[in-house]
């Protein structure tokens, strides 16, 4: 019998009941379903609104049933609907009459939010804390190439000379900013709805803090409406989570290109390579494409429960049952990507003498060259047109630029001396660019000293 049948002269016709029922994904809400229960419960006693016995047999009640949850000993039933109403029922059925005092002064729909809540706080937790793993990763190996000279790119075209450490500490930043979005969104959800009731609060006379602070909230949400009804808290989560995994996507593809024979710039651990079923040669980046792909039903999360909300009228409404398997989705998906991800930067391969010969041509200390002739006093619009014609005389010739004697040079600028093939030799180049920010080996030891206080700020906290 359903727990709502009442009012109803009919059993629901058996589609319907399927149709309708969300336990088979909300079962993993059980236990933050039950600590939500426990500590209405408690409330409820405190308050005098249930009677003490009935709160201590509630409280025992939802504990064992925790237990044997845990223990693999209850299945739930898409009878009773959702995990709500299945826990409800057990417990009822094991506990007698008190049992049905606990719903007394709420609904399911503030229920599920807390619920909700609860679980993403947890979750955002867990989730931060691989980020973090990753990160530590990135900086591990990038205080082994502060001086790994390789191309930096702009339009897939060689640019200018970079270190593989100032590269890898690009993604270690971006990961800081996805780090503060993951707790900027705990701090905005950190409010409680539990006592919001079906939508318009309660005539008994609850305790929203208390309960708000036994769950570990910072405070109760402030309108009862607004605390069935928004689920912006479930979409900035994923919105935060389409961030990272675009970053974690970006990282992938330079992965995947870099492991391939043009470039050859890493290569992948046996252990983090698929093979062939029919090419014996070759040795896939599979788990980074699989980053890649998964990125997508990251973003089709995002989008799916964002047109879900739209222009659904205050306050609940069925459709909003709609938005934990994206949600669930999305947990399970960035959590098995960052763990596999780190374990394959973690053992893969660096190559420096493929990235500095790939330094080595096409023409990336151009840049280099104009500010010597700037430096030694020509305006530097001119200086770069000169260069323009060394590196088409250059190509004229398959040279590079520190491979054209210093007659060559003067007969373009006078100004050239000697001293223009230290000012061209690439680790000059990496390494005198030593702005803030830059890939000089003071300033990346500086950007893993600071991702390295980052994280150390929030370990264990
Ligand atoms: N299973 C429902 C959900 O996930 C719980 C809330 C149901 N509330 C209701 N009024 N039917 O949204």
């Amino acid at each position: 019998m359903k727990l709502w049948s009442g009012r109803f002269r009919k059993e629901t016709d058996a589609l319907v009941n399927d149709f309708n029922s969300s336990i088979s994904f909300d079962a993993r809400l059980y236990r933050e379903d039950i600590e939500g229960s426990i500590a209405h419960a408690q409330m409820l006693e405190k308050q005098g609104i249930i009677p003490p016995e009935d709160a201590a047999q509630i409280v025992a009640g939802l504990e064992g049933i925790l237990e044997d949850v845990e223990a693999g000993n209850i299945t739930f039933s898409a009878d009773n609907e959702d995990i709500h109403m299945n826990i409800e029922t057990i417990l009822t059925e094991r506990i007698g009459a008190a049992g049905k005092r606990l719903h007394t002064a709420r609904s399911r729909n503030d229920q599920v939010a807390v619920d909700f809540r609860l679980y993403l706080k947890r979750q955002i937790g867990d989730i931060r804390a691989e980020l973090l793993h990753l990160q530590q990763v990135l900086l591990d190996q990038a205080k082994a190439h502060t001086e790994t000279v390789m191309p930096g790119y702009t339009h897939l075209q060689r640019a200018q000379p970079i270190t593989f450490a100032q590269y890898l500490l690009a993604y270690a930043h971006m990961f800081c900013r996805d780090v503060t979005r993951m707790e900027d969104c705990i701090a905005r959800m950190d409010e409680c709805p539990l006592g919001s009731g079906a939508l318009a609060g309660t005539t008994y006379p609850i305790d929203r803090a208390a309960t708000a602070a036994a769950l570990g909230f910072a405070r109760p949400m402030g309108n009862s409406l607004d605390g069935v009804s928004d689920r912006d808290y479930a979409i900035e989560f994923l919105s935060g989570m389409s961030i990272l995994m675009m970053h974690l996507s970006r990282l992938a593809e330079e992965t995947i290109l870099w492991c391939s024979w043009e470039f050859q710039f890493i290569t992948l651990d046996d252990a983090y390579s698929t093979g062939s079923s029919i090419m014996p040669q070759k040795k896939n980046p599979d788990v980074a494409e699989l980053v890649r792909g998964k990125t997508g039903r990251v973003y089709g999360a995002l989008m799916g429960l964002l047109t879900t909300m739209k222009s659904l009228p205050l306050t609940y409404n069925k459709d909003m049952q709609e938005d934990k398997e994206p949600v669930f989705d999305t947990v399970d998906t960035v959590k098995m990507c960052l763990p596999v991800f780190a374990g394959m930067l973690e053992t893969m391969t660096v190559r420096p003498d493929k990235m500095r010969a790939a330094a080595n041509r096409g023409f990336i200390n151009a840049t280099d060259c104009a500010d010597y002739l700037t430096k030694k006093g020509m305006p530097f619009r001119d200086a770069y047109t000169a260069v323009g014609n060394l590196v088409y005389y250059c190509q004229e010739r398959d040279k590079t630029l520190e491979e054209l004697s210093l007659d060559e040079l003067k007969d373009i600028s006078p100004l050239f001396e000697e001293d223009v093939y230290g000012a061209l030799s690439m680790e000059n180049c990496a390494m005198s660019r030593a702005s803030f920010g830059g890939p000089a080996k003071a300033e990346t030891e500086r950007q893993i000293a600071a991702i390295e206080a980052f994280i150390q700020t929030r370990e264990g906290a």
